[in-house]
């Protein structure tokens, strides 16, 4: 296994109107190619900063994140904006689907700026969008659908770019456990065929089965957590 991600002494602290805020005081970590690694913590620990700073999407205070071997701590907003279009998925609990488009559309649009044929993109979505079990929501509209299919139209968007890493901010939150269980059961086994990394963040709702690693966020530190571990079926 080669490593995608190298995390060291990672601080994040906000200022709002004079008031400092220390979330992450020094994480360090590593994620293998493959791996399901998942955070908990409970709410306000930091589990989204530090999924925000993984993408990109915020600036580290101080430390280094080393993403296929490349530092990404010194990069600009726009090379990270760069960088996130071309290998990071993200899954958010609240989906982020837009809400004039279909189904179909809000997956075709992550393959736009690929450069693939308008046929293709339709192929490809459509395709996916069936093996999640849509085939007949293609083009509903997000408030059409129920909330676990929004959240299969948001990991069909995801997967759609084959992304060599996926951030998971609590997917299964908004769901009933047993929808819970039918996502992951849909998104797993893709995961593991396409040989993609997935970080979860999830407060506790999230199966830690499912993970291959699991590690835990408190008072600014990530803890590994040695003692949960794993369904063989799971492992690589
Ligand atoms: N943009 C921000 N400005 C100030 N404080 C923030 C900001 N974003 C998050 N925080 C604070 O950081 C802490 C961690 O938040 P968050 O990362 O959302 O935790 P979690 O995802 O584990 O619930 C909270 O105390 C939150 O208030
Ligand atoms: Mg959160």
């Amino acid at each position: 296994m080669t490593t995608l991600l190298k995390v060291e002494n990672l601080k994040k602290a906000f200022n709002t109107r004079g008031i400092t805020t220390r979330v992450l005081d020094d994480v360090t970590f590593s994620v293998e190619t493959g791996e399901i690694f998942l955070i908990t913590g409970r709410s306000g620990t930091g589990k989204s900063t530090l999924l925000g700073l993984l993408a990109g999407l915020d600036q580290a205070s101080s430390g280094t994140i080393d993403f296929q071997g490349r530092e990404i701590t010194g990069m600009s907003l726009s090379e990270l904006a760069d960088l996130r279009a071309a290998t990071i998925g993200m899954i958010f609990q609240s989906f982020n689907l837009i809400p004039s488009w279909t189904a179909l559309e809000n997956v075709e649009a992550v393959l736009m700026h690929r450069g693939i044929g308008r046929e293709e993109r339709r192929t490809r979505s459509a395709q996916l969008l069936g093996e999640l079990g849509l085939k007949d929501r293609l083009h509903n509209l997000p408030a059409e659908l129920s909330v676990g299919q929004q959240q299969r139209v948001a990991i069909a968007r995801t997967l759609v770019n084959e992304p060599a890493l996926i951030l998971a901010d609590e997917p299964t939150g908004d769901v009933d456990p047993e929808t819970a269980a039918d996502i992951m059961g849909l998104l797993l086994p893709r995961i593991k065929s396409g040989k993609t990394t997935m970080i979860v963040a999830s407060h506790g709702l999230f199966d830690p089965g499912f993970a291959d690693r699991v590690a835990c966020l408190k008072d600014g530190r990530l803890e590994m957590q040695p003692g949960i571990i794993t369904k063989p079926e799971n492992r690589q």
